[in-house]
């Protein structure tokens, strides 16, 4: 297990009761905890700054599988960077509507642009790229 280090903070009253407001109402245990975590979010935010930073993410696409041939063109699409693509899940979320999620593993900046062109073919309705870093250096 890692050392374990303690330092203190100065701030404005204020501003840490804001902090330990938002901070309960995301069920952190503690502020330590909380700091933790916005430490590594902005580790992380800097790795991804570096486009050949190793990086996982997941592509949530939310499509109607009737449109045109918009299930065979990102089928395809898949296929054509199977490299980068590590699973897909697909969901029939009702008779029309189909949830699909890319997990995508490669440089920052190769997944981010297969990401959204999945998210922009025409016929999607609703995406979102979450990535993080794949660099234990970081986290
Ligand atoms: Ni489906």
């Amino acid at each position: 297990m890692p050392e374990v280090v303690r330092f203190s903070v100065s701030t404005e009253e204020r501003l840490l009761r804001r902090f330990d407001a938002l901070i309960d109402a995301q069920g952190y245990a503690n502020r330590s905890e909380a700091i933790r975590d916005l430490i590594r979010g902005a580790l992380v935010e800097d790795a991804l700054a570096d486009e050949d930073s190793d990086a996982v993410g997941t592509v949530t696409l939310v499509y109607d599988h009737h449109f045109s041939d918009l299930s065979d063109k990102l089928t395809e699409h898949q296929h054509t960077h199977h490299e980068s693509i590590v699973s897909t899940l697909h969901i029939h979320l009702d008779h029309h509507h189909c949830l699909e999620v890319i997990v995508l593993r490669g440089r920052i900046g190769e997944i981010k642009r297969l990401a959204d062109s999945l998210i922009g073919t025409k016929g999607v309705k609703h995406g979102r790229f979450v990535a993080t870093t794949a660099s234990d250096a970081v986290i």
